[in-house]
């Protein structure tokens, strides 16, 4: 049953940019929609730009008109009601008045709650919530939520530093962080599969599985975000939290309950348990790459090098593999193969779970049941689904063995499309439900652990950084990456 939320407002820092416009906006009209937003909402915007309150709302709603991923078009009433109560408050985000007449109108709104959601460049994520302190509008008489986005820092140091002026003004029950994956339906997915089914279970572990893959492509480059890019590579934008995470939701022990705490104990403990690299092992351990010039989809495509605001001389990777271990009782010596790519063939996430060959083959014919074992494979997106492959016996001769699948598909099965990851984020903030949010001791033990990888190739210097084209599955030494494991990493096309 939903939950009733009393009166809220939510003060979005930095409404004139993309977030606001391109996923807060169709969040908030779909719980809209659905009735899940409070009854009375304050949506109030807070930036530079010299906006009015009517500006800001014909923004919103073309926000959520064009990057609705809805197919039914947007009512006209609905909008009308989740809008009327918008407004913009024009300020530097270090100016201290801005935060005064922000702290007085709030002071005078009848509610029981206030999101402060950050979705601002991150170098500026210090200063406002100095200044929240500062103003004292955390303290106000309502409940009070700070909602920031990642990235959570550039490295262990700052992430640390962050996390410390954040809790200098809010405690940690207040303070949901965002990793977008996790809202996504098909990734919470995972635990319901393993936890709400007793098959999988007593298989998931060393005894049965033989390695995993989990797989972050992406047939996009980096667009107008060459700056940011340069600074981050696919390291700290997908590996050391999209990527972590997955890996923490797949290897988890179960939780004892379902709340926030119970469940992110669980993923602390995973993501603690990961095998240290030094930087040794990180030489043989990682592998990176950089797309330059291809064809994607018919179309040639610019290389790294030539994308905006991007060095001649860049090393920033922009394809990058890992190969983990998780050392602990369930999964010791099984590796988690990562990889994760920009201006890839195709945009798709998936996590296959491989399981070991049978212990002797009577059917040793060199055909499916030798070369293609049994693979749980869970597709995120885009076409979301389930499917565990088998062989079975082909008409005919024994000895001819036909792969085959059992498969479950989110489309055919509900007939809708999962609903945004922000719709879901944004309701459970609302509700106050942070177990899809990372708690602070885990976003710190993901940045631990891939700062040992960031430390040892910026000591490598990024020499000899091999190039794959765009619209290929990486350079060849990717597939040498796996093939010396005897293993081959599940890519679409060889599915
Ligand atoms: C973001 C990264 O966190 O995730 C982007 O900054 C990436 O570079 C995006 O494209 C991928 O998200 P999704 O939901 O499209 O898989």
């Amino acid at each position: 049953m939903a939950k009733e939320i009393a009166g809220a407002a939510i003060v979005i820092f930095g409404a004139t940019g993309d977030l606001a416009k391109r996923k807060l906006s169709p969040a908030l009209y779909h719980l809209a929609q659905k009735h899940r937003l409070p009854e009375e909402l304050y949506i109030i915007g807070f930036a530079r730009r010299d906006w009015t309150d009517e500006y800001f709302r014909d923004q919103l709603e073309a926000g959520l008109r064009d990057h609705s991923t809805s197919k039914i078009p947007p009512d006209q009433e609905v909008i009308e009601n989740f809008t009327k109560n918008v407004k913009y408050l024009q300020s530097t985000f270090e100016d201290v008045s801005g935060y005064e007449k922000l702290k007085q109108f709030l002071t005078s709104l009848e509610i029981r709650q206030v999101i402060f959601y950050l979705a601002t460049p991150p170098d500026e994520y210090e200063t406002i919530i100095h200044n929240l302190g500062g103003s004292g509008i955390n303290q106000l008489e309502k409940e009070v939520k700070i909602v920031i986005e990642k990235p959570f820092g550039t490295d262990l140091t700052t992430a640390v530093r962050l996390d410390s002026v954040l809790h200098s003004v809010f405690q940690e029950k207040q303070i949901y962080r965002i990793d977008h994956y996790l809202g996504k339906d098909t990734v919470q997915n995972i635990l319901v599969l393993r936890f709400a089914n007793g098959i999988f279970e007593p298989l998931w572990n060393r005894n049965y599985v033989d390695h995993v893959q989990i797989l972050v492509a992406e047939d996009i480059g980096i667009g107008s975000r060459g700056a940011y890019y340069e600074k981050a590579g696919v390291i700290r934008d997908v590996f050391q939290n999209h990527l972590l995470q997955l890996l923490a939701l797949t290897a988890m022990e179960a939780p004892s309950s379902f709340n926030a705490d119970a469940l992110r104990d669980e993923k602390v403990k995973v993501l603690s348990a990961l095998r240290p690299l030094q930087e040794e092992q990180v030489k043989v351990n990682t592998f990176r790459a950089q797309y330059v010039s291809g064809v994607i989809n018919g179309s040639r495509v610019p290389g790294y090098k030539d994308e905006g605001s991007v060095e001649p001389s860049s090393v920033a990777e922009t394809l990058m593999a890992a190969r983990l271990f998780v050392d602990n009782w369930r999964w010791a010596g099984v590796p988690f193969y990562l990889l994760s790519g920009k201006r890839l063939p195709k945009r798709i996430t998936q996590i296959a779970i491989q399981f070991k060959q049978v212990p002797l083959s009577l059917f040793n014919w060199g055909n499916m049941a030798g070369t293609a074992p049994n693979v749980l494979l869970l597709n995120l997106q885009p076409d979301e689904s389930i499917t565990l492959t088998f062989g079975v016996k082909a008409p005919g001769p024994i000895d001819q063995i036909a792969p085959s699948m059992m498969k479950f598909d989110y489309q055919s099965e509900f007939g809708i499309e999962p609903p945004d990851a922000y719709e879901r984020l944004l309701l459970d903030a609302f509700q106050g439900d942070a177990a899809l949010f990372t708690r602070t001791d885990e976003v710190i033990a993901q940045w631990a652990f891939t700062q040992q990888i960031i430390d040892a190739w910026k000591t490598n210097g990024g020499k000899n950084l091999p190039v794959y084209e765009a619209g290929t599955w990486g350079p060849q030494g990717l597939e040498d990456f796996i093939t010396r494991d005897n293993r081959k990493w599940k890519l679409p096309d060889d599915l």
